[in-house]
């Protein structure tokens, strides 16, 4: 009944692995870069399905703090079809293409690569460098698009073993909102059948997502009203009249709903998707030149023979090289070509499946963005019906509101939601600084809200521990090269006086000792510094010393609690992660394990609000 978090034993597995077939380079200069790149990048192929006919192209690039504890981000591209070029040099990227400046590399102070590596990844064939051998290979569609994207990580992963213990985080932008779930799901699921690699998969990330081919559509009516756009009259009779549905209208059966979503047109129809305080560019004049002017420069510099041959990009395999192929691309109502077919409709239920994951989600829009509006982001976030932690409140980004975040946390699951201020549709474009604060705020913080519901027993019980009044004991523990201390508060609701003493005797040692204290304490000849914590509320808690036991010096036993809940605070350095062990007198074992992320004091731990929860709920 005990339902607990295993922690994934990332073990190296590469004796077991075959070789995976794939191509890799290490990129030392770009065109475009004086000098050498002061970051690791490294390119190449993984070859998709049996035969290898499709061939994805990536880009790789190592965290320029520390590539070994950072966590592994895995990018996919929105559109479909839109290569990882574009967020490697215009978003989030260790660099940025200069349109203006003759197409020059300059390092990019908001990169997202500055905490994490990153995977970007061009898919499905035809995208970006990516190419197939057969006829076969070039079709493809989302559920396919998924599926070889789960294959290129575990080939990608097989073969850059010293990653797989990182944590790891699918990213995605756009209409990758329709797959990112099923992706992300299939790597827990995968880990539950036991398959290997072991993926150390803590959660997604997607920023201005499509989640369902309606509804996202739909909520631009609301959108439009609460920006302005649209008069309260025009929005109260297309509420009144249209029965919900704003997108897929049929004038001859309801005139007066066709008429309100006339006006709504035509309010709309001159206003730029991407941000509506941009100006609008109208595609469909062959007059207008709207091409975006950083994708021109791409297109330019991309097809330079010198970069591709920088890229080490095999010669001939595509033709010109586009940063997004429009044949892939989908728009509202696109029928299915040839090549692609856009079958996931929705992937909320893929959404909803991970709610029973020990994961994390971090969705955020551009509050600008009309394409696929925040309000129907709000929408189906609504309907997972999780609870709120922490309220929608504003982040704050050097002294100025960045924007607004909601929590929810259910079980192991949590979602961060954020609006980013003034940002239009690919948010790192229009504010780089905000959407980086953002993230690197959530991929450090690690906030583990996590609500540990049935929280029981193991099949065997210590025998002089009755189970009404068993509470686990938390160690925590640190590992070499930590320095820092750590405060623990723990607040616990009581259903009746108990002590576990006074009923058993026998198993003084466990709860002899009666100190207000409750983290697990080590001396710094035991590689690990970790400062007493404090405790508030009830008296019960009690600390617990064993002195017989190296390993386990100190725990904390907490009796006869309802509800408990135990706030970690971290400051200072570890290079490791320390782990998290609740602890059943002679019946040690470990059931939750945190990536922490805590070289960077400054940047993480100076904020003081504790940066892990436990609830338990007896
Ligand atoms: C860019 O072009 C200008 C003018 O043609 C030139 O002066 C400058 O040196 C160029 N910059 C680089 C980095 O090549
Ligand atoms: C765009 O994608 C289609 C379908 O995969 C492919 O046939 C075409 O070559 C691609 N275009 C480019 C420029 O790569
Ligand atoms: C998609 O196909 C349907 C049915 O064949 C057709 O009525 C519709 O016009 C097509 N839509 C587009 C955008 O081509």
């Amino acid at each position: 009944m005990m339902r607990y978090f295993v922690f994934l034993l990332i073990v190296q597995i590469q004796s077991c692995l075959q070789i995976a077939s794939s191509s890799k380079s290490t990129i030392k200069t770009l065109p475009g870069y004086h000098g050498d790149l002061p970051f690791k990048l490294e390119t190449g192929y993984v070859g998709i399905g049996e035969k290898e006919d499709v061939q994805l192209f990536y880009y790789f690039v190592e965290s320029t703090r520390n590539p070994e504890e950072d966590p592994l981000v895995y990018h996919i591209c929105g559109g479909p079809g839109a290569s990882g070029l574009l967020p490697l040099l215009e978003q989030t990227g260790p660099v940025n293409l200069n349109y203006i400046d003759n197409l020059t590399l300059t390092m990019n102070p908001d990169a997202w690569t500055q905490v994490a590596n990153i995977i970007y990844v061009d898919i499905p064939a035809g995208t970006g460098f990516s190419y197939a051998k057969t006829k076969e290979g070039w079709i493809s569609s989302d559920t396919i698009l998924a599926a070889q994207a789960n294959e290129f990580l575990k080939k990608f992963l097989r073969d850059h073993p010293k990653f797989l213990r990182n944590p790891l985080y699918v990213s995605g932008i756009s209409y990758t909102g329709i797959v990112i779930p099923k992706i992300t799901l299939e790597l827990y699921e995968g880990n539950e059948r036991g398959d290997q690699p072991t993926f150390n998969i803590q959660g997604y990330i997607i920023c201005s997502p499509l989640t369902d081919k309606f509804k996202d559509f739909n909520s631009r009516l609301e959108y439009a009203y609460r920006m302005g756009l649209i008069s309260d009259d025009i929005h109260k009779s297309a509420i009144d009249n249209c029965d919900g549905n704003y997108v897929d209208i049929d004038d001859s059966a309801n005139a007066i709903c066709a008429n309100s979503l006339r006006r709504y047109e035509e309010c709309i129809s001159h206003i730029n998707f991407e941000n509506i305080l941009d100006p609008f560019c109208d595609d469909k004049d062959p007059k207008q030149d709207c091409e975006r002017v950083y994708r021109k420069a791409l297109d330019k510099w991309a097809n330079i023979n010198a970069v591709q041959k920088a890229l080490n990009v095999r010669q001939g395999m595509i033709g010109e090289w586009e940063t997004i192929n429009y044949t892939l691309h989908y728009q509202q109502d696109k029928n299915d070509t040839v090549y692609y077919s856009y079958d996931i409709f929705s992937s909320f239920s893929d959404h909803k499946k991970l709610l029973s994951k020990n994961c994390r989600a971090l969705i955020f829009s551009g509050d600008h963005d009309f394409t696929f509006p925040y309000v129907g982001v709000e929408q189906w976030i609504a309907l997972l019906n999780l609870d709120v932690e922490v309220p929608w409140k504003p982040f704050f980004v050097d002294d100025q509101v960045g924007g607004y975040e909601t929590k929810y946390a259910q079980n192991g699951y949590s979602l961060t939601y954020a609006t980013v201020k003034g940002a239009g549709h690919s948010v790192s474009i229009y504010k780089p600084k905000e959407s980086a604060a953002l993230v690197r705020g959530w991929l450090s913080s690690q906030t583990y809200l996590s609500k540990i519901q049935d929280i029981g027993l193991p099949n065997r019980l210590p025998p002089c521990i009755p189970s009404s009044s068993w509470t686990p004991p938390l160690y925590l523990a640190g590992t070499r090269e930590s320095h820092g201390s750590v405060r623990c508060s723990s607040k616990s609701v009581f259903k009746r006086e108990l002590t576990v003493a006074e009923e058993h005797e026998e198993d003084a040692v466990v709860v002899a000792e009666r100190k207000s204290r409750i983290c697990a304490s080590r001396n710094e000849e035991d590689d690990a510094v970790f400062a007493d914590g404090e405790v508030s509320g009830e008296n019960v808690v009690r600390n617990t010393e064993r002195e017989n036991d190296d390993e386990k010096k100190t725990a904390v036993q907490i009796s006869g609690a309802e509800r408990s809940t135990i706030e970690v605070q971290i400051s200072g350095v570890s290079t490791t992660s320390p782990m998290f062990f609740f602890f059943i007198p002679d019946f040690t074992f470990l059931i939750y394990s945190l990536h922490f992320i805590t070289h960077r004091s400054d940047e993480i731990y100076s904020k003081n609000e504790p940066q892990i929860r436990f609830e338990f709920n007896f």
